[in-house]
């Protein structure tokens, strides 16, 4: 802009003294601005790389920081009375289920796990197991356990029915595990999230869980 004002009044002038009166103040004024513009494009540039820089440093630790969700696997369910066709076969269930940590850094704080074994939509046991507890990065914990007696509620239809599902071969449950849970990174933690895993696997008719549901993956959910 400057430098096409200034060229009308140098080609209208022509003379010496004109543009001597402009070059003592003007040019001298003119390295000023040079200078104040050179600073300043020094400055966005410092500015710009400093903050390219703390973007890419916010990816990195977001990369390396980013939370994976807990993953559960079925490792077993079974009802041995079922593959006997006999109710009074003293029924129990027995399950394991393990609890993955699969991140570097963040640590998850568990409430008391509440495990649930559904048919048809319908509870017939669980209970509550792993008091509170810390799981620190990388680790796998085992939540195993038998339900029998008061923790297990087969009604007489339930059983029925199960039975007759066991002659075709497959009776299909559904674990459901609920907690609350709190990620720990380095010294922060997070406030509690609901936390809930939904597990389809299928038994076959010798009361065991089929070899292809094994080590299963369950659906988490936080709600
Ligand atoms: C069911 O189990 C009980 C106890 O194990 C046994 O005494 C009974 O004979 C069994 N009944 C059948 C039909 O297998
Ligand atoms: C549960 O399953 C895991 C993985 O297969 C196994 O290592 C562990 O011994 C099992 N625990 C129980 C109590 O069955
Ligand atoms: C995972 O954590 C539990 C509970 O702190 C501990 O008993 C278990 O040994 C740990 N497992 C591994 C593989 O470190």
């Amino acid at each position: 802009m400057r430098s096409q004002n200034e060229l009308p009044i140098q080609s209208t002038a022509g003379n010496h003294p004109m543009k001597r009166h402009h070059t003592a103040g003007y040019y001298a004024r003119r390295v000023k601005e040079n200078l104040t513009t050179r600073v300043f494009k020094l400055i966005c540039a410092i500015f710009l790389t400093m903050l390219f820089l703390v973007g890419i440093l916010t990816f990195v630790l977001w990369l390396s920081l980013r939370p994976h969700r807990p993953r559960f696997h079925v490792q077993e369910l079974s009802i041995p009375g079922l593959g006997q066709g006999n109710r009074s076969a003293k029924a129990h269930i027995i399950f394991n289920v393990t609890a993955r940590n699969s991140n570097q850094n963040v640590g998850f704080y568990y409430d008391a796990i509440k495990i649930t074994v559904n048919y048809r939509d319908q509870s017939i046991g669980g209970e509550t197991l792993a008091f509170p507890f810390y799981q620190e990065p990388k680790n796998t914990t085992i939540l195993a356990g038998i339900l029998g007696g008061n923790s297990l509620r087969v009604t007489a239809g339930q059983w029925r029915r199960l039975v007759a599902d066991r002659w075709r071969g497959v009776v299909v449950f559904s674990i459901e595990l609920s907690s609350t849970i709190r990620f720990k990174i380095s010294t922060w933690k997070s406030k509690r999230h609901r936390i809930h895993a939904t597990c389809p696997v299928a038994v076959g008719a010798d009361g065991s869980i089929l070899a292809t549901d094994k080590d299963k993956s369950c659906q988490v959910y936080f709600i």
